[in-house]
C-alpha cells in the first residue's frame, strides 16, 4: 500500500465517525503513524508503506472507529500552540478551555508583579503549563489527585519546559488547609469535574472514552465548586482573584454562592455565547474586566 492509497482508505474507512473530518483525521493517523509531518505525507504519496507501518496503521483506523478519540490514538494534542501527551486516564484539552486561560494570562499581565498561581484539577496541565510559559515570573502549581492524569501533568510540565510549574499530588476536596510549604495564591483558576453524574451515560461516544473522574461533578454537577468555595476561595491573597470553567447553567449559581461569601463576581461568555466561565475578586467591583483578553 502506498501513502496515497493508505490516505484514501483511511478517509473511506473513517466517514462513518467523522464524517466531513474524515480527511483530516486520516492525514493526522498517518502523521501520527509515519512519524512524519504533512508536507512530507503530500509530497511522497507513491512510497510504499512498510508492512508494520500498514499495520500499525490499519490498528490506528480502527480504534478511531471504535469511537476512541483521534488524540488518544495519536497520543497528543495542541493547547495554546504548545504539546501536550494525552492518553487514556486523561482529559483531553478542550478549547474554551484555552479561552480561558488567554483572560488568565491577561488578568496575570495587568497584575505586574510575580503572582503565585494555582491550577486545581489539573489533569493534563494545560491550563497551569501554559500560564507558567507565557508568565514567566509565576510560580505555578498544579493539584491533582489520580496516578494517570498526575503521570501525564508532569511529564507535560518536563516536555515543556516549565520550571515555574510545580506538579502537587493531591485530593483537592480536603482543601488547602493541610498542604504544607506551598504560599497562598494570587489567582485561582480550575476547570474541575462538572457533569452532573445522572448524565455521564448520555455523553456522546468519544467522551466516554475519557476518565468519568474527570467528568464527574457529583449528584448537582457543583461539589467541586462547593468544595473551592469553603477550603480554597478563603486562603486566596488580599486582591487575588479566581475564574473557574463550568457547564452553561452553572455560573449563576456559583456566582451568588461567592457573592454571599464576600466576594464581587461576574459571569463570563464564550466567543460562541456560552456563558462558561465565572470569575470573582474580593476588592474590585468589575472581576469581568480584569480577565478582559487585552
Ligand atoms: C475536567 S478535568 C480538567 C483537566 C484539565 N484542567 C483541563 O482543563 O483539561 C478534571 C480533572 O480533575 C481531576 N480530579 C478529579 N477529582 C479530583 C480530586 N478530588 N482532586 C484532584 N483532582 C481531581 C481529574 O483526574 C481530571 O484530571
Amino acid at each position: 500500500m502506498t501513502i496515497g492509497d493508505a490516505l484514501k482508505t483511511g478517509r473511506k474507512y473513517l466517514f462513518g465517525i467523522a464524517g466531513d473530518s474524515a480527511d483530516f483525521e486520516a492525514l493526522c493517523l498517518l502523521e501520527g503513524c509515519l512519524n512524519k509531518d504533512r508536507t512530507y505525507i503530500h509530497l511522497h504519496s507513491d512510497e510504499e508503506l512498510q508492512p508494520v507501518q500498514e499495520s500499525r496503521y490499519k490498528d490506528m483506523l480502527n480504534r478511531r472507529k471504535m469511537g476512541e478519540p483521534l488524540q488518544y490514538i495519536i497520543g497528543e494534542c495542541e493547547f495554546y500552540r504548545r504539546p501536550f501527551k494525552v492518553g487514556e486516564g486523561v482529559l483531553i484539552p478542550r478549547p474554551e478551555t484555552e479561552e480561558m486561560v488567554q483572560r488568565a494570562i491577561s488578568y496575570v499581565r495587568k497584575q505586574n508583579k510575580p503572582l503565585v498561581v494555582f491550577d486545581l484539577c489539573a489533569g493534563s496541565g494545560c491550563i497551569g503549563i501554559t500560564i507558567a510559559k507565557e508568565c514567566p515570573q509565576t510560580k505555578v502549581y498544579l493539584f491533582e489527585k489520580y496516578d494517570k492524569a498526575f503521570n501525564y501533568l508532569a511529564g507535560n510540565i518536563s516536555q515543556n519546559g516549565a520550571d515555574n510549574a510545580f506538579p502537587v499530588k493531591c485530593d483537592v476536596l480536603l482543601g488547602f488547609e493541610n498542604l504544607k510549604d506551598i504560599p497562598k495564591p494570587d489567582l485561582i483558576i480550575s476547570n474541575p469535574p462538572y457533569i452532573k453524574s445522572s448524565e455521564l451515560s448520555t455523553l456522546q461516544k468519544e467522551v466516554r472514552f475519557e476518565p468519568s473522574v474527570a467528568l464527574d461533578g457529583g449528584d448537582d454537577g457543583l461539589i467541586f465548586y462547593n468544595a473551592f468555595s469553603k477550603k480554597w476561595l478563603p486562603y486566596i491573597n488580599d486582591g487575588g482573584a479566581f475564574i473557574f470553567e463550568c457547564a452553561e447553567d452553572q455560573p449563576p449559581i456559583i456566582a451568588e454562592t461567592e457573592r454571599a461569601n464576600g466576594f464581587f463576581c461576574d459571569t463570563i461568555e464564550d466567543m460562541y455565547g456560552n456563558m462558561r466561565f465565572v470569575c470573582g475578586s474580593r476588592i474590585y467591583e468589575n472581576p469581568a474586566g480584569l480577565f478582559k483578553i487585552t
